[in-house]
């Protein structure tokens, strides 16, 4: 029987030069920590919080610089990110935690679970993928760095949102195209620059996929033109005890685009560990 839980919302935490705001549907010891990806904050989880936090206990939280998080004095890369976490876990006296990162968050997961293998039960990587950015992905960064200062980040945001939602979503799902517009377009300019340098400086993580022990569940969207199924696939071949779920009719937010697939596919997965 599903019982109702409080759900406390914003909750602000210290860890070394950064405070992290968070929501926390519970106090069990082995929760579901959701990361999100570049450049979003903890909202985009909405529809797996709501679902999930009714049996399971479920953190989101907003990456240093994103969403109501503080950017902090050090640089900006998926390790720091990932050592944000862990720190974030043992503020929280969280032993060990099943993660579900999309995009950027399954990077930061890929390097934690890398270096941080007992701190984590399960692993859920969507709509991501080990390999570095190619040059060509580099150098498109490099140009939104040098324009993005003077120039704002209309032409940035509007670009981006073309390239992860279908044609169909842009069209008919205004309200949620809106949301994520306006997402980018709230968050500050340096931490936009500062982790576009982060993630084209970032290593490839798909050396280390045999290392990875854990029951894992990778979710692609069928129509990612930024982390293809490709690459899902490579992710599935490398790492031992994985599954895969393409999901048809969605791109690269398939955690939106398909909320109640994407819930299906992930409580399934989860029904099956043994914690
Ligand atoms: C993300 O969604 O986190 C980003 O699109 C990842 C990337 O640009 O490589």
């Amino acid at each position: 029987m599903n019982t109702v839980k409080t759900i406390n919302e914003n909750l602000f935490v210290e860890i070394n030069d950064i405070t992290i705001c968070y929501n926390d549907s519970g106090s069990d010891k082995h929760p579901i920590i959701f990361v999100h990806g570049f450049p979003f904050n903890k909202k985009t989880w909405h529809p797996q919080f709501g679902f999930f936090s009714q049996n399971n206990r479920v953190i989101t939280y907003d990456i240093r610089g994103f969403g109501k998080s503080t950017s902090g004095t050090k640089e900006m890369s998926m390790s720091q990110f990932a050592d944000d976490l862990v720190d974030f876990m043992s503020h929280l006296e969280i032993e060990k935690a099943i993660v579900c990162g999309l995009s950027m968050g399954g990077y930061i997961l890929l390097n934690a679970v890398n270096r941080y293998p007992e701190k984590f039960s399960a692993l859920v990587l969507c709509d991501t993928q080990c390999i570095a950015d190619s040059l060509e992905t580099k150098e498109k960064r490099q140009q939104s760095i040098s324009n993005i200062p003077e120039g704002g980040l209309a032409d940035f945001t509007e670009s981006f949102i073309k390239n992860i939602f279908l044609e169909e979503t842009l069209k008919n799902e205004q309200e949620m195209v809106d949301k994520i517009r306006n997402t980018i377009l709230a968050t500050s300019v340096t931490s936009i620059t500062t982790t576009l340098k982060a993630l084209a400086d970032r290593e490839e993580t798909c050396s280390t996929l045999q290392d990875i022990l854990i029951p894992t569940l990778i979710i692609c969207g069928k129509e990612d033109k930024i982390t293809p199924p490709l690459q899902a696939q490579f992710l599935k071949d490398g790492i031992a005890h994985s599954t895969l779920s393409i999901i048809e009719d969605a791109a690269h937010l398939s955690n939106l685009e398909k909320p109640d697939v994407f819930n299906k596919e992930l409580a399934n997965f989860i029904s099956k560990l043994r914690l």
